[in-house]
């Protein structure tokens, strides 16, 4: 039989078009991105997070000389988040990135990678609620998506294991 997978995200020609919430918290990714630790790739990403209870949680990206100890913005966040904010749901994550050596700006919208749509989907999935995503570079069009899950369709869960 025949399935079929598909989910609907939202569009937005600029920060300034999104909800009031929204807007705040990517102009936050956009600011922490300039903390990266990115002198392999000078791709620079930053991500910032807003939990039920008000708090906010942050990462970017810590790359290491031996390039597969680096660890991408959105799983420094959450583990932040995890050791900070125990078990406190993530409302929504804002996600932006400087490409500082790229020919076309950073002005397109780029979406975690599969490393990261596991950990976000495991990170719902432990807090019963789903993670709101806000992807954007630092200027133009910016996506949101209303589940990390809706990223990892077929994914591999704590369920497999029981
Ligand atoms: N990176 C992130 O931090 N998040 C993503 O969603 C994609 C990629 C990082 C990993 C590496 O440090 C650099 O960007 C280039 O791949």
């Amino acid at each position: 039989m025949q399935q079929q997978y598909n989910f609907n995200y939202e569009e937005f020609a600029d920060i300034k078009d999104l909800a009031k919430e929204d807007g705040s918290l990517l102009e936050e990714a956009r600011r922490i991105t300039q903390k990266a630790y990115a002198p392999y790739s000078n791709f620079l990403v930053g991500a910032a997070g807003i939990c039920n209870n008000g708090e906010m949680v942050f990462g970017t990206n810590q790359e290491n000389a031996s390039y597969p100890v680096g660890i991408c913005a959105e799983r420094v966040l959450l583990a932040s988040a995890s050791m900070l904010q125990t078990e406190e749901p993530i409302k929504a994550i804002a996600i932006s990135y400087n490409n500082l050596s790229g020919n076309g700006g950073s002005d397109k919208p780029v979406s975690p990678c599969g490393m990261c749509r596991q950990s976000l989907a495991e990170y719902e999935e432990r807090t019963k609620q789903p993670i709101r995503l806000i992807l954007s570079g630092m200027e133009g069009k910016v996506l949101v998506i209303e589940s990390a899950a809706q990223l990892l369709p077929l994914s591999f869960g704590s369920d497999a294991l029981k």
